[in-house]
């Protein structure tokens, strides 16, 4: 079929690039010229495992174009994406100028193409309950072009992105037009195993069904979060309490694991945006304020742990911190965890050095010369008074423990992701503090002994 996706920012690239692998002909629209250069020269402009590869490959053939030029793109299109952002505004509402720009462009387009067939336009953006009907009522007031909306939400897991396109759990299409809904059924068939995970609803349950997965996820986070204050405190540890809810199959094993709380560009955005939806009809949410508030609260008790356990005063003291990226495998450091550890710890006088091995670049924007950077984790340890690993990359459990500890100011690790072995850490000479998992509070100093 032949595919409009309009933005290629993460989304739309992957839409367009797995879409184009299942044989569709698809155009991108990148208004942002250097991307759209990038793309051109045939580029991946964002980090992502297997995109940059499939991108090429469908580039090279053809099947996968990129333009400026939306009325160009829409010309043959049976399908328009909308894949724009809907980032946070400061009070947490959405903003959605750059899809309301979309709209009246690709409405503009339509006007001006004339077309007789059948158009779908397909939001991808995560919108707040309402948005389609609005566009679709919207584009039928201002064109006589045969034109649907539907919403189709987004699931896609940064770092596991293409495999999760192409392999969906579900696929939700929220809509009116049951052409429009067998549209959609054509343009997946290839990646639908079973027919029941292909669901077509009314637009709003699609665009709150988004929103309720995102919050229904980072609630699970949340409360194993403050469940590892109730294991600090009894001395229990919180990944036997994971194995032991997490195979009850009315629970599941997904989504429960502690930390220093989750981040990214779509949990904190989501569940605050459901906060704001509430109050949008007179209701105070208070299941999804309390999902923020834990969140909020488990970064600044992970700092006040430091300054607890460090066996002297935070301020003067060196800090590694081992990870920026809100997860592992992406270079992405919205909302991550990391910047608010950071942010305390310097506000208590901390010197911090910082490594990552994706995501320096982008955390130096934000800090600058606040902090040290270092190539990697054993150089950063080196001399510091401890180390807070704040992303679950998984190099860092096979690190060379015994040589960093005795490289060490005071071999103490603080473990914001609960990534490392107390084993290794107990023969390894570290003071060791896990979240919500009892303690390794070694007597031995490896650094005398060597
Ligand atoms: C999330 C959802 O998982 C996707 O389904 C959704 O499509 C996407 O948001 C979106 O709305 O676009 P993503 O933000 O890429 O995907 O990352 P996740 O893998 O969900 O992780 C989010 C945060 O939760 C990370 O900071 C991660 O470290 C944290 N997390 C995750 C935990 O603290 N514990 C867990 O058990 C799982």
């Amino acid at each position: 079929m032949d595919v409009t996706v309009i933005g290629c920012g993460y989304v739309g690239l992957v839409t367009g690039t797995c879409l184009a692998s299942l044989g569709h002909t698809v155009r991108g629209v990148e208004k942002d010229p250097r991307k759209l250069k990038m793309l051109q020269d045939g580029h991946c402009p964002v980090f992502e495992p297997g995109l940059q590869e499939l991108m090429q490959e469908h580039y090279a053939s053809g099947q996968l174009q990129f333009t400026g030029n939306v009325k160009s793109a829409l010309k043959e299109a049976e399908v328009v994406y909308l894949a724009v952002g809907t980032p946070p505004k400061d009070d947490g509402t959405v903003d959605m100028s750059f899809l309301e720009g979309a709209g009246k462009e690709v409405c503009d387009a339509l006007v001006a193409l004339n077309n007789e067939y059948m158009v779908t336009i397909v939001v991808k953006s995560t919108v707040p309950a309402g948005t389609n009907r609005k566009l679709y009522n919207f584009l039928k007031q201002q064109t006589n072009a045969y034109v649907q909306v539907v919403s189709n939400p987004e699931f896609l897991r940064e770092g596991s992105a293409v495999k999760d396109f192409l392999e969906p759990d579900r696929i939700v299409i929220g809509g009116e037009s049951p052409e429009a809904f067998r549209m959609m059924r054509r343009l997946y068939d290839p990646i639908i195993k079973r027919e029941e995970h292909f669901m077509t609803m009314a637009w709003e349950s699609a665009e709150l069904t988004k929103y309720a997965a995102n919050a229904m996820l980072a609630a699970r986070i949340s409360f194993m979060n403050e469940m590892t204050i109730l294991c600090e405190a009894y001395g229990a540890d919180i990944e036997d309490i994971r194995k032991g809810i997490g195979t009850d199959f009315r629970i599941g094993p997904a989504f429960l694991r502690a930390g220093c709380g989750y981040g990214g560009s779509c949990f904190p955005k989501d569940v605050a945006a459901l906060e704001h939806i509430s109050k949008a009809v007179g209701h105070e949410n208070l299941f999804v304020e309390a999902i923020q508030t834990v969140n909020k609260n488990q970064k600044q008790r992970f700092v006040q742990k430091i300054v607890e356990k460090l066996g002297r005063p935070i301020e003067g003291a060196t800090i590694a911190v081992w990870g920026l990226a809100f997860k592992a495998d992406t270079d992405d450091i919205r909302e991550s965890a990391a910047i608010d550890v950071i942010r305390y710890l310097l506000e208590k006088g901390a010197h911090v050095r910082a490594t990552d091995p994706k995501a320096m670049e982008n955390m130096k924007q934000l800090f600058k010369e606040q902090v040290e950077w270092f190539p990697d984790p054993v150089s950063a340890a080196a001399g510091a008074d401890a180390v807070a690993l704040l992303t679950d990359w998984p190099q860092y459990s096979t690190l060379p423990f015994r040589k960093i500890a005795a490289t060490m100011n005071q071999p103490i690790i603080f473990d914001g992701r609960n990534c490392l072995h107390r084993d290794v850490m107990r023969e390894t000479g570290f003071q060791y503090y896990p979240m919500g998992r009892p303690a390794v509070e070694n007597t031995l100093r490896l650094k005398t002994r060597v």
